[in-house]
């Protein structure tokens, strides 16, 4: 049989390279079933012993997760370590209080990975999945998280600080925040309905719990108090929702209106026009909520990602390969 004109096995090289890089590109729900099996449950195992013992894990990391996304995309690397040539987003100081749980429970969910399938699972999809777990767990609605997302090789903590969002800002610049990355007003407050479960460390909010005549006096009066021992105690926190505060339900946004919100921030989603409307809504309906909260995290989940030879799956998820 003659062979085909060097043009033509060119072209066909091409295709076949295009073909594998698309392959190789895409995300899908059961990315790992053949590559390894036990992927679903080893996550589901470590995510339940450490929630189990350390109670707080949850929350902890839903917060790491949105703080990796909304830095570049979804893409693992606020768990990169700092080295002597650069100062990584975890060590950026809106991150120092990012709980050193969430960190353990992606260490130990690679580790068990790694052991059963080397070189395989991404730390990027290790905490997407990790995150929508746990969120479950809680209480919270369930969504599909699609998988293949590779490690980034690149985190900067000069980069953190501009890129996400802090409780002092105005709302106008909360969403600058959001609608810049695609996200709309209303799933802005889908997402804060995070809040729901949690802590803030005194230091976000005591020293404007005075001048902000938002507060129910009464809950004012009690902050004050549970922070008194702030600044000489840094550690001092409060429930970001003081009446189901380990459930994940719609009780933030009822709270809001009645002036029982923690941080500046979710007070000013009850107060702003362009948001309230949405705080109303949520309060009224938990399955709307629901919802809408499951949409937006999926959303939020596929945010910058990278796919292909854009990324790397990382040996130990703290440091690039
Ligand atoms: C709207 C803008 C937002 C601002 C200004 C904001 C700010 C904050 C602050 C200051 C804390 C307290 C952290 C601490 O003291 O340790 C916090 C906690 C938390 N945030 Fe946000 N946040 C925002 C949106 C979000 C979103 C969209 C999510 C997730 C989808 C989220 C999830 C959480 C969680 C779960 C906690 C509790 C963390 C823990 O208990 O360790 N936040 N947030």
């Amino acid at each position: 049989m003659a062979s085909a004109p060097p043009s033509s096995s060119l072209l066909i090289l091409l295709i076949l390279a295009f073909a594998a890089l698309v392959c190789e590109s895409r995300l899908s729900a059961d990315y790992y079933v053949k590559s390894c099996p036990r992927f679903n449950q080893i996550m589901q195992d470590t995510i339940t012993n450490k929630q189990i013992t350390s109670p707080t894990t949850a929350a902890g990391t839903l917060r790491v997760f949105f703080h990796d996304c909304f830095n570049d995309g979804c893409d693992a690397s606020v768990l990169l370590s700092s080295t002597s040539s650069n100062s990584a987003e975890r060590d950026a100081e809106i991150n120092l209080s990012l709980p050193g749980d969430a960190f353990d429970l992606i260490v130990r969910a690679k580790t068990a990975l790694e052991f059963a399938c080397p070189n395989t699972v991404s730390c990027a999809d290790i905490l997407a999945v990790a995150t929508r777990d746990l969120l479950t767990m809680l209480g919270g609605p369930h969504y599909t998280v699609y998988l293949g997302r590779k490690d980034s090789r690149i985190s900067k903590s000069s980069l953190a600080e501009s890129n996400l969002p802090r409780p002092t800002m105005p709302m106008s610049q909360l969403i600058d925040i959001f609608t810049k990355r695609g996200f709309t007003i209303q799933e802005m407050v889908a997402l804060s309905g995070a809040h729901t479960v949690g802590f803030s460390h005194c230091k976000e909010f005591s020293f404007n719990i005075r001048n902000d005549t938002h507060y129910n006096p009464r809950f004012a009066q009690a902050l004050q108090q549970a922070c008194s021992g702030y600044p000489q105690n840094p550690t001092l926190s409060v429930f970001n929702d003081i009446m189901t505060p380990n459930k994940f339900d719609n009780l933030y946004f009822q709270n809001l209106p009645k002036g029982l919100g923690v941080l500046e921030s979710d007070h000013s989603l009850y107060n702003d026009p362009r948001t309230r409307p949405f705080v109303e809504l949520y309060a009224k309906d938990q399955n709307k909520f629901f919802q809408d909260f499951a949409k937006a995290m999926q959303k939020l989940s596929l945010y910058g990602i990278k796919t292909g030879r854009k990324g790397e799956i990382r040996r130990r998820c703290d440091a690039v390969n």
